[in-house]
């Protein structure tokens, strides 16, 4: 059974609070925070603030704050998410300079270490860091927005990175994040995902919040 990571970009900033709760009470296991700069991606979303205002909300529910940096030059904000309570921290590849050093910052400052790959970059770019990293982060849309369409050679480049971790023994959370829904969560899985992002299905639509998690576990725990 995958992680389920809700990802707030898409709730309701009226009721962050409340929605979030919903998605944990409902057994989502992670809080998915998505950070933008409006220059690595051509959108604004929230900053450190906001990671310290659910932190008691994942205290309560035992989860994890999975911030997800989509902003040049994140080695600068390091510390600051730490400050603010972050778990996993996740910068992308395309967005650092010295990313060997970026990573050892993440952990010096006592986090897990993410690194998420556009769907443009290849796999390769990876290859020098794969065994110092706690959670690897393939992205199935172009990062920006919620509500995207899931990009159908995700999948593959999945597979192949759950291979390449399991050649090395490596024990790193591979995170898809991207259009990730009830209809492509078990092939997700199968692929070799064991953490799911979802914003637009969890927190979009008419249903409940609780509806949506748990919309995802049984999509998971379907019969083949
Ligand atoms: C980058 C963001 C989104 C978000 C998920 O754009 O990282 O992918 O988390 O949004 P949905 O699940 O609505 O595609
Ligand atoms: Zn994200």
């Amino acid at each position: 059974m995958a992680l389920i990571a809700p990802s707030i970009i898409a709730a309701d900033y009226g009721h962050l609070h409340t929605q979030a709760n919903d998605a944990l009470d409902a057994g989502a296991n992670w809080l998915h925070l998505d950070v933008m700069d409006g220059q690595f991606v051509p959108n604004l979303t929230i900053g450190p603030g906001i990671v310290q205002a659910m932190r008691p909300i994942a205290d309560a529910h035992e989860a994890a704050l999975d911030v997800h940096l989509m902003i040049d030059d994140p080695g600068r904000f390091i510390n600051t998410f730490a400050q603010a309570g972050a778990d996993v921290c996740t910068v992308h590849v395309e967005a650092c300079t010295h990313l060997h050093r970026v990573i050892q910052q993440i952990n010096q400052a006592g986090m897990q270490a993410g690194v998420a790959l556009n769907p443009g970059t290849p796999l390769a770019a990876l290859d020098a860091v794969l065994p110092l990293v706690d959670l690897v982060l393939v992205m199935s849309v172009n990062p920006g927005f919620s509500g995207q369409q899931f990009i159908d050679r995700s999948t593959p480049r999945i597979r192949t990175l759950r291979r390449q971790l399991n050649a090395i023994g490596s024990d790193a959370y591979l995170q898809v994040d991207g259009g990730v829904k009830p209809t492509n969560a078990k092939s997700l899985v199968q692929a070799g995902a064991d953490v799911l992002v979802a914003g637009s299905a969890i927190f979009g639509g008419s249903n409940a919040v609780a509806e949506n998690v748990n919309a995802f576990r049984a999509a998971m725990t379907l019969k083949a």
